[in-house]
């Protein structure tokens, strides 16, 4: 580094002495000069009306180039801070207002007395509490697909095909519901795997099933709005709902699902009802049929809508899985939302829903004012993943793969967790819900189990009132066989510990 010349006798004055521009540095000299002068404007110590030193012998003191200077100034200059005198130099400019000055000198401490800058919306505080924070995924996370099997190899060529060469329509920005291959790809997926009723218009390409409920949220709710949300629930529905400003109405899920009277008793007047008819989140209950006809015919009756989240209905291990309720609507009434977070990989963040007729234009203007259309990165390739069945037989291998791993995970309870825990078979899903056998709270187990490395929530967080039930939700799907035996152990520790308390 350049030593700057003797200080003491230097035209350096004060507010430059502490001042280290430093040669090797990726950001050049000028700039670093600048920054610094203007800081010290800033915070006070460089007042208004101070004449600064020559740019020649500021030069020579600092040992650097009069144009280093001389750029410094002109760009201090040129945004207010500096105003020269011909004949006279350069001066800290009077104009500055010195208030806002000394408040942000003293902001940087802390004063008392002086108020903090505003903090978030009521709503936003809210959110804050709804978020909550989660952990990051490890063993038994619920909803974790087996990320090794994805077959890589093939999706990289798919990405590469489509981007060696691309077409100016997926450089200049695409059409706000998506790209319209992709979208078609989807209406056919949906059309024969789930009986969903569409076509490609009523499909929108989201960034996960998370975009999709908030984009249902801007669309469908005005401010003060109810909303049924299933109790116990997904925090993530009603995250999107409280953003939208509605007022959230939990719903008890009893055997055959969301409680379709005890909603009408409660909010017969709401104006939106959030259901996981496939399999219920969390608890993985698939609604009756009776209870899907019911809820479509309050709908029809309160002129309210119906929000489906059928986030993980592909993996069905036994009997035939129910159609989308959505292909039983047939007044334009429910909205569906998919996501490949759990087919694929969460990381992709690709979703997509599926609106009626006379809604499309509503969520184009909304997509279009949000994130304008998604990405166009990964959706030529994914529209070729969909339309070479290529998804299909993914999904295939690894229905098969995570029945495995549910019956290995039951039978390792067995053995391990004898008498503290009752865990059942489930025909559906990527995680089951264990129930703790000696009334053991599952908050406490689940903050244990995290010492041990363990993901598994407490069934009582995904209650907006007090639970009525507890347990844990166990992911099974993401853990090779070895490490469900060790979580297993993990688990029976993290249960022991909380006993012995
Ligand atoms: C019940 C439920 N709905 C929706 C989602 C959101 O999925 P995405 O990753 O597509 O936003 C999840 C993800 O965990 C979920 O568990």
């Amino acid at each position: 580094m350049r030593s700057r010349r003797d200080m003491t006798a230097s035209s350096i004055p004060a507010y430059l002495r502490t001042l280290a521009l430093a040669p090797e540095s990726p950001v050049p000299m000028h700039r670093q000069l600048y920054f610094a002068i203007r800081e010290a404007i800033l915070d006070g110590s460089l007042k208004r009306g101070t004449r600064l030193p020559s740019t020649r012998t500021l030069a020579q003191d600092l040992d650097v180039s009069r144009n280093t200077v001389l750029a410094a100034f002109e760009q201090l200059t040129a945004e207010g801070y500096l105003e020269g005198v011909i004949g006279s130099g350069s001066f800290v400019t009077l104009r500055l207002p010195e208030e806002a000055l000394q408040v942000r000198a003293e902001h940087g401490a802390h004063t008392k007395g002086k108020a903090r800058p505003p903090g978030p919306s009521r709503r936003g505080a809210d959110l804050i509490k709804m978020a909550g924070s989660r952990p990051r995924p490890t063993t038994f996370s619920p909803g974790m697909p087996e990320l090794a099997a994805f077959p890589f190899e093939l999706w990289s060529r798919l990405l590469a095909k489509h981007w060696r060469d691309p077409p100016a329509s997926f450089l200049v920005g695409g059409e706000a519901l998506g790209f319209r291959p992709l979208r078609e790809a989807v209406a056919f997926y949906l059309r024969t795997a789930r009986a969903v009723r569409c076509t490609f218009n009523n499909v929108i390409i989201v960034s996960g099933a998370q975009q999709a409920l908030d984009l249902a949220a801007r669309v469908l709710i005005d401010p003060g709005d109810k909303a049924w949300v299933e109790e116990p629930g997904y925090p993530g529905i009603r995250g999107a709902l409280v953003a939208g400003g509605a007022g959230l109405v939990p719903v008890p899920v009893d055997e055959e699902g969301l409680s379709v009277a005890a909603g009408q008793s409660l909010a017969p007047d709401a104006r939106l009802a959030c259901v996981s008819p496939s399999h219920q989140y969390p608890l993985g209950i698939t609604m009756s049929l009776k209870r899907r006809l019911e809820l479509l015919e309050w709908a029809s009756a309160a002129d309210a809508f119906v929000l489906e989240d059928d986030y993980d209905s592909e993996y069905r291990y036994a009997g035939r899985p129910l159609a989308a309720l959505q292909g039983l609507d047939a007044d334009g009434r429910v909205i569906y939302v998919g996501s490949v977070s759990k087919v694929m990989f969460p990381g992709l963040r690709l979703g997509y829903m599926v609106v009626p007729d006379h809604l499309i234009d509503a969520f184009t203007a909304v997509r279009r004012l949000t994130d304008t259309h998604p990405p166009m990165l990964a959706q030529p390739a994914l529209a070729e993943f969909i339309e070479a069945g290529h998804l299909v037989q993914h999904i295939r291998r690894m229905r098969k793969l995570y029945a495995e791993r549910q019956a290995i995970f039951i039978d390792a309870c067995r053995q391990e967790l004898d008498g503290l825990v009752v865990a059942r078979p489930a025909e559906a899903g990527m995680h089951l819900v264990v129930t703790l056998s000696q009334g053991l709270d599952d908050r406490a187990v689940a903050s244990a189990a995290q010492a041990e490395n363990i993901d598994a929530p407490a069934l009582s967080g995904y209650f907006l009132g007090p639970p009525n039930r507890q347990g844990l939700l166990v992911g099974y799907t993401g853990v090779p066989e070895a490490t469900i035996r060790r979580g297993v152990l993990g688990l029976r520790q993290a249960i022991r510990t909380v006993a012995a308390r």
